[in-house]
């Protein structure tokens, strides 16, 4: 079987752990020999956008649909503003592509630590389900009297009923599959009196279809507060766009770094591709050194692998990778002293091995 994967790097840090990622894709087809990847790469990039005034060309959304998945990298840069690059890039693919859902599942891989106290691995191990294609970041409002001391701002955060509930069956799906079972559903209910509460009457009407799935509730600033002290009371989380996305770094950094966390957009229809990508962005202030963590993009291949069918070959990535840490090759991030190509190295060395 050959898949044609997209790849886009965008902009810093994300164009070295891309190539560095091919690269362990590359040698992972070649030892198991069971499918070929080809690669098509897509240069749309900040720089893309300064020479040219646009980030996807026309067309390229409907190229980007004859793909089987999307490996991205991360957009940003110091010279284009952050809500130009987000909406010129990622968030179109994310709506256009109906990659609804985003799943990030958080644990401590081996060898690595939790700043967390007393925190072992089997503490903490999460899967977090952000709803990806409305809620605050629907992109709606506008800015009056602008330019003036009287501007008014609205970005109106819009939540249907369709929206809440696709992402929530998704969510109580991956809980089901997952030993312990337990689905905590993260709002702010008390403060955002619509949206929000339409999220907890989808949730209390979702529940008794799933009997065995158990459920609680949480406003979104206790859970900054349970996810530090009580880790291990979570399993299952799910969010809206804006609340999995704050909630997510923090875990990704109680799990060790956000340079190690992977993320997966999507649609669960397969009428589209899915898009693979670390939960980081360009990191400008490393970007350019060599020294950016791979192991959050590496591990967003295996999810991918895995989203394609290819399970053995995740299992295979998973094992270098978790090999790798625990044999103390690591990027400065996460306590070591290795750069982002002898980590690579040595994943593709333990790959050989197996
Ligand atoms: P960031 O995630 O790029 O960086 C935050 C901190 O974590 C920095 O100190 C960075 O050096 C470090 N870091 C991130 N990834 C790392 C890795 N793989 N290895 C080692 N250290 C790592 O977030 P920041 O600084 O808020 O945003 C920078 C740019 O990225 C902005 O333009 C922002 O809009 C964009 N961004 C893009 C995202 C995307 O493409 N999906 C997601 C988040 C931010
Ligand atoms: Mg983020």
């Amino acid at each position: 079987k050959t898949y044609r994967i997209a790849s886009i790097p965008g902009d810093g840090i994300g164009v070295e752990i891309i190539k560095q990622t091919i690269r362990v894709l590359k040698r992972l087809e070649e030892l198991l020999g069971t499918f070929n990847i080809e690669f098509h790469n897509y240069d749309w990039s900040s720089e893309r956008y300064q020479n040219t005034g646009e980030y996807i060309p026309t067309g390229g959304l409907e190229s980007l649909k004859n793909h089987d998945a999307i490996l991205f990298g991360a957009v940003g840069s110091v010279d284009v503003a952050d809500h130009i690059s987000l909406w010129g890039l990622i968030l179109p693919i994310r709506k256009m592509l109906g990659q609804y859902v985003n799943v990030r599942p958080i644990r401590i891989l081996p060898g690595l630590s939790s700043p967390l106290k007393d925190c072992s691995i089997e503490d903490l191990d999460w899967v977090m389900i952000r709803e990806n294609s409305e809620g605050e970041y629907a992109g709606q409002g506008g800015i009056t009297h602008e330019g003036t001391e009287y501007a008014i701002a609205n970005d109106v955060a819009v939540f249907t009923r369709q929206g809440i509930e696709r992402t929530m069956r998704f969510a109580f799906e991956i809980a089901l599959s997952r030993p312990r079972k337990h689905l905590t559903m993260v709002t702010k209910s008390n403060a955002q009196r619509h949206g929000m509460v339409l999220w907890d009457k989808v949730f209390h009407e979702l529940a008794p279809h799933y009997p065995e799935v158990k459920t609680d509730k949480m406003l979104v600033d206790a859970m900054t507060v349970r996810m530090v002290l009580k880790p291990r009371s979570l399993d299952t989380i799910v969010a809206t766009n804006l609340h999995g996305d704050i909630l997510s770094d923090l875990a990704a950094a109680l799990a060790g770094s956000i340079g190690v966390a992977p993320s997966s957009n999507l649609n669960p229809t397969r009428q589209f591709p899915s898009m693979f990508e670390p939960i980081h962005g360009s990191a400008p202030d490393i970007a350019g050194l060599g020294v950016a963590n791979p192991v959050g993009t590496f591990w967003c291949a295996a999810e991918m692998l895995a989203w394609m069918g290819e399970t053995k070959a995740r299992s295979s990535l998973m094992k270098a990778i978790e090999c790798v840490c625990a044999a103390g090759v690591r990027t400065k991030d996460i306590q070591g002293t290795s750069n982002t190509f002898e980590v690579t190295e040595a994943v593709i060395r333990a790959l050989e091995k197996e």
